[in-house]
């Protein structure tokens, strides 16, 4: 049976409640109700309670949660409280996350088990710059981030992967089917040294990076790549659901 591709958009600093029920009308009539459980959205914190009221069969989270629950940590977002908001999940270690706000593999494993501990899957995000990827070191800087998330995680715990290259990301430069696969491929062997072979299988491990329509068919075929993080191309209806349809043709 071919695998059905999971969707997940990241909106990041985008849209407002106006715009997101706009875009959940629209959305709401462009995909069938049977397959609404491979799409994912990200959205601001700001967003949440939107979609809560909207649709609260679909499944969403925040871009980012604190590893506390509460407490003087003035600007941050409760995994808790995303809970309480309908949220299902949560974004982890986003490379702009790492980059922007200097967020280090420790942190991120703080908040992998506290997302989790809420009852909120995380995916965490790995990738290398353009730098290390020419300098030969992807699979071991990848492999170090999703180890250091890990730390101390229960392995019967859900959590999703995504791989994105920040060198592809937002720069309309995709990585090649190939290059994808070669690090998927990286993570699942990492996966399954520190969860078990049996449970590396369970983990979806989506491809970002500049995802379109045109470039998601050709990825979709890939053996480990079992879905997309969409940053530019899910603020619109026509390009998000365009890249469900291209991708599960085959
Ligand atoms: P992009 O972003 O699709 O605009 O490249 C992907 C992401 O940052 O998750």
């Amino acid at each position: 049976m071919p695998k059905k591709m999971i969707c997940a958009g990241n909106w990041k600093l985008n849209k407002g409640p106006k715009e997101t029920k706009e875009f959940v009308a629209e959305l709401k009539n462009a995909i069938p109700a049977e397959q609404i459980s491979n799409f994912v959205l990200f959205v601001s914190p700001t967003n949440l309670q939107t979609l809560q009221n909207e649709w609260p069969e679909f499944s969403f989270g925040p871009q980012n949660i604190f590893w506390e629950d509460s407490g003087a940590f003035t600007g941050e977002t409760s995994a808790n409280v995303a809970k309480e908001l309908g949220c299902s999940m949560a974004l982890v270690g986003h490379s702009e996350r790492r980059q922007i706000f200097s967020e280090t593999n420790e942190q991120t494993a703080k908040k992998m088990k506290l997302a989790s501990s809420h009852g909120l899957v995380p995916v965490i995000c790995v990738g290398e710059t353009l730098e290390q990827r020419e300098a030969g070191e992807t699979s071991q800087v990848i492999c170090e981030q999703l180890e250091e998330a890990l730390e101390g995680w229960n392995p019967n715990s859900k959590l999703w992967v995504a791989y994105e290259p920040v060198w592809a990301i937002g720069t309309g430069k995709v990585a090649t089917p190939e290059q994808a696969e070669d690090a998927h491929k990286v993570l699942r062997k990492s996966l399954s040294s520190i969860l078990g072979e049996e449970q590396s299988k369970s983990v979806p491990i989506l491809y970002g990076g500049s995802v379109k329509p045109e470039n998601a068919g050709e990825l979709s075929l890939k053996e480990n790549i079992d879905g997309f993080l969409i940053g530019g191309a899910s603020l619109k209806v026509e390009s998000f659901v365009g890249i469900f349809n291209e991708s599960n043709q085959s």
